[in-house]
């Protein structure tokens, strides 16, 4: 069963500079309501109950904005608006399914994750990267019924472009199970086109295995230094664990570029 999800939260968030020299990317606006909200929705409509925000003291704004329970309540007393209650009472829904771990230093998506190892309960959870969105359709539900049928970990995917290939996780496929599906042989971080085993790359949704956590422990710097997920997710599949592609059906939406920021909220407003 999963039933937990945890969602890395301390990066930088540079290509989003200056927006983010102040303000957490997580909470901009993307058509009215903060980018982290369509992740958390995606996540209780998947089954999920309990929820792991790795943050670092930089972006307590988003604790804060789960924990401003005074500042409603006063608020709702003098003037009694339906939907500030509405609101309100979406955010006590959130807050009651979040808890909260920190990562000061940002070294990287691995060493992120690591940091949720002691709050990790079955062998199996998510995790869900905010600044991917797919909307139109619960990839993180398709991929928890692919783990019950196959009892083994995934990663959402798509096709890019080849000269793309070097912004994301590549994988090569050892043998197609159906139309979407597909068992991976290796994964490569950021490979250079030449590199890159195909042009499937890996999108912001995992189910993994908690033995990643060992993996983790041990793991060494990678590209541009950071100590990445994808590299202990090479040893696991090098180490003959099962991971699946999943293709999925949605539409994808980058927020975490400038223009795929700005883009993300033109797309929701037209669905
Ligand atoms: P990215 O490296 O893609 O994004 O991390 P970033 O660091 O937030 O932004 P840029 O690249 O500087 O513009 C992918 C996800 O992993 C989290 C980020 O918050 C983001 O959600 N992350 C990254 C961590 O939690 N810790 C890290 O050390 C690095």
């Amino acid at each position: 069963m999963i039933k937990q999800a945890i969602i890395p939260l301390a990066g930088l968030g540079t290509r989003l500079l200056p927006l983010t020299s102040v303000f957490a990317k997580e909470l901009l606006p993307i058509n009215g309501k903060p980018g982290i909200e369509y992740i958390l929705d995606e996540c209780i409509e998947a089954g999920i109950t309990e929820i792991i925000f790795i943050i670092s003291k930089k972006k307590e704004m988003i604790k804060n904005y789960f924990y401003n329970d005074k500042f409603y309540k006063s608020l709702i007393k003098k003037k009694k608006d339906p939907r500030i209650i509405k609101e309100y009472k979406k955010i006590l829904k959130y807050k009651k399914k979040i808890k909260f771990v920190y990562q000061n230093k940002p070294l990287g998506t691995g060493d992120a994750v690591l940091k949720t190892k002691k709050f990790i309960k079955n062998k199996y959870f998510l995790m869900l990267l905010p600044d991917d969105l797919i909307m139109k359709r619960n990839c993180s539900k398709d991929m928890i019924k692919l783990h019950n049928k196959y009892k083994g970990s995934v990663m959402a995917s798509m096709s890019v472009q080849k000269n793309n290939v070097n912004r994301w996780g590549i994988y090569s496929i050892s043998k197609k199970l159906n139309k979407q599906n597909f068992i991976i042989s290796n994964v490569i971080e950021k490979p250079s086109t030449k590199e890159a085993p195909s042009n499937n790359a890996v999108i912001g949704r995992y189910i993994l295995n908690r033995n990643i956590f060992k993996i983790l422990k041990r793991q060494k710097k990678g590209k541009g230094g950071e100590i990445h997920i994808t590299d202990s997710i090479k040893t696991m599949i090098d180490n003959k664990s099962l991971f699946i592609g999943h293709k999925f059906s949605g539409k994808y939406l980058d927020c975490g570029s400038m223009s795929g920021y700005i883009n993300s909220t033109l797309e929701i407003s037209k669905l």
